[in-house]
């Protein structure tokens, strides 16, 4: 046991002794022969429990006084009171001075103190406990304090670990410079928001930022999307339209999703970056415009040009530099401030939610996971979580619960339930997967019922039935 005693007691021997019963202990014991001394010493420095005799000899104040006064300062120390006489009314005077317990001190209090030996190193280790929970809530808050801050900085790019901050570098290098980017990753990990962001911190920011995916518009119609169309230049175009390319005259286009378009079309992308020309469809007048383009793809561009899908003069171009995003799998580091941020913006966005912190255990379950979505997929694991979580602060099990079924490796291998079982009649496969259900509730839940129930979305009285069933008690 360590922890710090202070021993407050007239009589030398009575302080000689408790030094000794208690340094042998392992815990540093200070001892003092007035209660004013003790009072002194308490104010600068940290204590965990106070022994105080109650009769601090003549012209003195009283333990009791002492107590009164410590508690009105400290009144978290645990002080237990040394009463010479041991009456009632002592003791009644004792805990009302605010003392959590009292020993009689007699002729043989050597024999006394051994068997209050256990009482005060149990009121010690509670002590201890507290401080050490308060400690853990301190650094708790503290941590959730920084990464809350972090996470406001960066133009909302969140992310702690090397490899987020050799993007953020590169981000804010390239930025400036009148180049194309092409930002690499997969799916949901932020290739968009590292576009914004580099116009953002561009000389162009106050200009538009025009996005279009290509992907999502079929190359018949990209074209015009992206140069514009005379009227009438096919049916249905009743008016001219301009552009993105026009749009972004000025600024930047981010062409997400460039991975599919035809090798024609690539051709064309590749006139407009080298000329900043082109012509609108069935327009004969070229057009002039300066426009920074950053394209994305969750595509391999090296696969795509070695399988000759991909034009390799367009990748010189587009990537004059690259921004390579990592899965969230490759910096689970970056979870935790991830997570943070997204709970602080979606309680500035949605009214109402109760939940203000994370846990430890809940960073720590959201840690275990491999977010095959990445950072989109925490972002809704996290919302998830907390808009159905009860608390002021995030528990592991609200995570638990957040997290997708097949988060859990302890998963029931596709095997068992479907092939090896797979000639037994329905209802005892059912029963054999409802029993795994149960059973995995209870683990996660660290065997309380009320929480599996819960967990299972079922009454503790069902939950109490398939408990019995299948004799889920035992191993
Ligand atoms: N580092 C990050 N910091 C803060 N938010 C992030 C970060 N990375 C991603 N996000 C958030 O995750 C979500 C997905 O990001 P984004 O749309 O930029 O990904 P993407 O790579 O373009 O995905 P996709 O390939 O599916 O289009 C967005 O809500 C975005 O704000
Ligand atoms: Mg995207």
């Amino acid at each position: 046991m360590i922890g710090t005693i202070v021993c407050v007691d007239d009589q030398a021997e009575v302080r000689r002794l408790l030094g000794d019963v208690f340094r042998a202990r392992g815990s540093n014991v200070v001892s003092f022969d007035d209660g004013e001394d003790a009072i002194q010493w308490l104010g600068a420095n940290d204590a965990d429990l106070v022994i105080l005799d109650l009769d601090l000899g003549p012209g003195r104040r009283t333990g009791i006084e002492i107590c009164r006064a410590v508690r009105g300062r400290l009144p978290n120390l645990p002080i237990i009171i040394l009463t010479g006489h041991g009456t009632i009314d002592d003791a009644v005077a004792a805990v009302k001075a605010g003392a959590v317990d009292f020993i009689t001190k007699d002729p043989y209090l050597e024999d006394k103190l051994e068997i209050s030996v256990e009482k005060v190193e149990r009121i010690l280790q509670h002590a201890l406990d507290r401080k050490r929970l308060e400690e853990e809530n301190r650094e708790l808050r503290a941590t959730n304090e920084r990464l809350r801050k972090a996470a406001g900085r960066r133009w909302a790019i969140v992310g702690d670990s090397q490899q987020m901050r050799t993007v953020m570098t590169k981000i804010e290098k390239v930025a400036p410079v009148p180049r194309p980017v092409l930002v690499l990753g997969p799916r949901g990990t932020g290739k968009e928001l590292v576009a914004r962001a580099i116009h953002m911190l561009s000389t162009r920011a106050s200009e538009p930022f025009i996005t279009i995916n290509c992907a999502a518009v079929p190359e018949s119609l990209l074209e015009s999307e992206l140069f514009g169309h005379e009227e009438g230049a096919f049916t249905g175009a009743t008016k001219q339209k301009e552009g993105k390319f026009e749009l972004a005259d000025g600024g930047t286009l981010f062409l997400d999703e460039i991975g599919n378009m035809s090798m024609d079309f690539q051709a064309k992308i590749l006139r407009v970056l080298e000329y900043q020309r082109f012509e609108r469809v069935a327009g004969s007048e070229s057009i002039q415009v300066n426009v920074r383009v950053i394209a994305a793809t969750n595509a391999d561009l090296k696969i795509a040009m070695a399988e000759g899908k991909f034009r390799p003069d367009l990748y010189d171009r587009l990537a004059f530099e690259e921004i390579h995003l990592p899965p969230l799998a490759q910096r689970i580091e970056d979870v935790p401030i991830l997570a943070t941020y997204f709970l602080a913006r979606f309680r500035q966005e949605v009214a109402g939610i109760t939940v203000k912190e994370i846990s430890a255990e809940a960073f720590d379950r959201l840690s275990q996971y491999n977010y095959p979505g990445n950072v989109r997929e925490l972002k809704n694991v996290v919302e998830r979580a907390v808009y159905m979580a009860q608390g002021e602060v995030l528990s592991g099990l609200d995570i638990d619960t957040a997290l997708p079924p097949e988060a859990n490796g302890t998963a029931p291998a596709a095997g068992m339930m479907f092939d090896d079982d797979s000639r037994l009649p329905l209802p005892e496969r059912v029963d054999a997967f409802e029993e795994w259900l149960c059973r995995d509730a209870l683990e996660r839940t660290r065997y309380k019922q009320k929480e599996a129930a819960a967990l299972l979305g079922i009454t503790y009285d069902q939950f109490r039935q398939r408990y019995r069933k299948y004799a889920l008690g035992k191993d």
